[in-house]
């Protein structure tokens, strides 16, 4: 079954986040999932045509991967926003562990947006490893590179200057300010 853009029209007005920077960011995301399907395609094609062993066959596996986390990473990031924003529950399960692991909610929104603040284009998540009972602020460098196998985007933040240069140019940490206002915690907090 072919993947579909999810509509996240809902977002716009959004305090901090301008009609047009939200609308192309959307179109963007749009492109992510229009490529999933491309590529899926044209994998499954020539598999059938025996053609795996060519180079064509081995690049386009390779970006399968940039691509699909290009659309999910999107979704979950679009998913843990709204306009308005929700608060974290302090008595909330997610909030004791962040506590527990990072000393408190300040000392790990401050090592978020120190990830944040890093050069190079990407995603900062916040992953909850459930194997170990961890969590993990992390760096993903494009979409693809510094996933951690099997442990759970909780929050999801990008990085990339699509994300902010139309309304806030060079000012990242202007945009995380603006992000953190519009994260949706009740929707993070149904992840965790
Ligand atoms: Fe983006």
């Amino acid at each position: 079954m072919a993947y579909e853009a999810k509509n996240f029209d809902s977002l716009l007005g959004t305090p901090g986040f301008g009609d047009q920077m939200l609308k192309n960011h959307f179109t963007l995301y749009q492109g992510y999932a229009t490529n999933t399907n491309k590529l899926a395609d044209a994998l499954a094609a020539m598999a059938k045509e025996g053609k795996t062993g060519t180079p064509e066959y081995a690049e386009l596996k390779r970006r399968f991967g940039w691509e699909f986390n290009g659309m999910r990473l999107h979704e979950l990031y679009f998913g843990n926003m709204k306009k308005g924003g929700a608060t974290l529950d302090g008595n909330s399960p997610l909030a004791k562990k962040i506590s527990q692991e990072f000393g408190s909610v300040e000392d790990w929104e401050k090592d978020f947006r120190a990830v944040g603040a890093m050069r190079g284009i990407g995603w900062v998540v916040l992953y909850y490893d459930k194997a170990a009972g961890r969590l993990f602020n992390t760096w993903i460098n494009e979409h693809d590179a510094g996933h951690l196998a099997s442990a759970t985007p909780v929050l999801v933040m990008d990085v990339f200057e699509h994300a902010y240069m139309l309304d806030y140019g060079l000012k990242r940490a202007d945009y995380v300010s603006a992000f953190f206002s519009a994260v949706d915690w009740a929707a993070v907090m149904k992840r965790f």
